[in-house]
């Protein structure tokens, strides 16, 4: 079996990363996990899941000629296994990011839920990856309304790929915020559930700071615990590998620039 979610969002900086990590390690609970920095361009990953000094990454597998295996670049960390990107610009100009769809289909056949962290802008070729190949996009989000816009951005352009909404994160959620009135609204235009309302919090920055993810560093913490919530509530699907990788190796990538 394995589901594929992209863990999206309209702008950058609300918590994809983080919450990738998060929800890997809380499914890792059950589910045979692997986790993919997706966003090639400001792969931060690594430095959430302390493999900054990682010899193989992504990058080697999207470069034609580094002639990288797929396990190469897969590290076993906080029982996940976990694919890390590079940050260098010269190799993130060298990589071919169609090369994506097979290396995530060699990934989906040895897995039971595969997360991308995906980059935020829909604006490039590398960008969209990630939402067009998984089964269901994670979208997480600020809780105020021009971020609800920005994720229902993201939404349409997943639907028009038939990928579907799994959730929404709101995360970094403050107490004097309303995000009761918010996930009302969302609930509203999403059509989606809202999977948790993650606070915010001093150890999800002392997490990354620390190289761990946050489920590892402050595993008592109320945000690990709202990323256990919606991890619970995403209630994955049995797909045939064989017909998830299938799928990859043969998705069209869109032309965008
Ligand atoms: N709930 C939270 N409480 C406090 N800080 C948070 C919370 N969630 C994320 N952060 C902090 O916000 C910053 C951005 O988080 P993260 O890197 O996960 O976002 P991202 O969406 O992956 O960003 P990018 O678009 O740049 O890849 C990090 O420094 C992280 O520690
Ligand atoms: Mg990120």
């Amino acid at each position: 079996m394995v589901e594929a979610f992209a863990v999206a969002s309209g702008k950058g900086g609300t918590g994809k990363t983080t919450s990738t990590l998060a929800l890997g390690m809380a499914l890792a609970e059950e589910y045979d996990v692997t986790v993919i920095d997706a966003d090639t361009g400001m792969a931060n990953l690594l430095f959430h899941a302390g493999l900054d000094d990682a010899d193989v990454t992504l990058h080697d597998l999207l470069i034609a000629d580094r002639d990288a295996a797929v396990e190469d670049a897969v590290y076993d960390r906080f029982g996940m296994s976990v694919v890390p990107c590079g940050t260098s610009l010269t190799a993130f100009e060298a990589a071919d990011p169609k090369r994506l769809r097979d290396v995530v289909a060699e990934l989906a056949a040895g897995t039971d839920v595969l997360l991308l962290d995906s980059p935020a802008a829909l604006g490039s070729k590398s960008a969209v990856l990630p939402i067009v190949l998984a089964d269901r996009i994670v979208v997480v989000l600020q809780p105020t309304v021009p971020s609800l816009s920005d994720g229902l951005k993201v939404q349409e352009y997943a639907h028009s790929y038939g990928t579907e909404t799994a959730g929404v994160v709101f995360n970094r959620v403050r107490d004097d915020e309303d995000v009761d009135q918010i996930a009302d609204q969302a609930g509203r235009y999403f059509g989606g559930q809202t999977l948790a309302s993650v606070p915010e919090s001093d150890a999800v920055r002392a997490a990354r700071r620390s190289g761990e993810p946050l489920l590892a560093h402050a595993p008592d913490d109320p945000a690990a615990d709202a990323f256990r919530e919606a991890a619970a509530r995403l209630d994955v699907r049995d797909g045939d590998e064989h017909d998830v990788a299938e799928r990859f190796r043969s998705a069209v990538v869109p032309e965008r620039v």
